[in-house]
């Protein structure tokens, strides 16, 4: 069956000795963990570092965004085939903080998806609708024009070796979680839009509920059929929480 996945986002924050601090308390702990898969996405300039000190150990390495673009006069980008030089598995796009604070249209994270794919790495693709969007009924039809445009540029097949993070805009960083029922629903419209299409793909494919995912709330949302894993934001800055939550993929 498909191996649960639990990756935390760092976002924006850390210090270099805060990504030592956070390493240690993490691979201390990991043996706490069965089969989940355990990743990290620290920022940008603490890869090479979070590489160096996760050598040996079964922990992923993630970045939290990547350039649109392979390569050229684009000041400030970071490219997914530099991002795989530096040891990472996994690269999250379409996070809904860069959806709506740096104003990531659809066509953008898709394009950024396919570079992921270029670079032989495994996108993250998150989706996830606001709270005006869900009060008006809008929750699958913002989440079907989100899949399509990454349908569209990679086909489905572009869904073979990639994780969506279902992520509702308001339980991320609010505390409000998403109930398992509610997360569960989506999951299932998710996976059944991709199974119209490849039921092989759609029965692989990870989908990882995202929006303050706690100790507390982990296991009833991991024990939900189509919920493959969590991406963690606050909770992840915490050694002690993201194991925890980790841990309770497998009980
Ligand atoms: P949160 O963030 O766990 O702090 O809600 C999740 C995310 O943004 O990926």
């Amino acid at each position: 069956m498909r191996q649960l996945l639990v990756a935390g986002n760092w976002k924006l924050n850390g210090s270099l000795e805060l990504v030592f601090a956070l390493l240690s308390g993490i691979s201390d702990r990991l043996s706490e963990v069965g089969n989940t898969e355990v990743a990290v996405c620290p920022p940008f300039i603490y890869l090479e570092h979070a590489r160096r000190q996760l050598q040996g150990l079964e922990i992923a390495l993630g970045a939290q965004d990547c350039s649109d673009q392979q390569q050229g006069a684009y000041t400030g980008e970071v490219s997914a085939a530099m991002i795989r030089e530096l040891g990472c598995k996994y690269i999250i796009v379409g996070h809904s903080e860069r959806r709506h604070l740096y104003s990531e249209s659809d066509a953008t994270v898709a394009m950024k998806f396919e570079r992921v794919r270029e670079s032989d790495l495994i996108p993250i693709l998150c989706v996830g609708e606001t709270l005006e969007e869900r009060e008006s009924g809008h929750t699958e039809m913002v989440i079907s024009r989100q899949l399509d445009a990454v349908l569209k540029r990679s086909g489905v097949g572009g869904f073979r070796h990639a994780v969506i993070a279902y992520e509702p805009v308001w339980a991320i960083g609010t505390g409000k979680t998403a109930t398992p029922v509610q997360a569960q629903q989506v999951h299932a419209f998710i996976r059944g839009r991709l199974e119209a299409q490849d039921k092989e793909i759609a029965a692989h494919l990870r989908i990882l509920y995202g929006g303050s995912v706690k100790p507390d709330n982990a296991r009833e949302l991991l024990q939900e059929n189509d919920i493959d894993g969590g991406l963690i934001g606050g909770a992840a800055l915490k050694a002690e929480d993201f194991v925890a939550i980790a841990a309770a993929g497998d009980a």
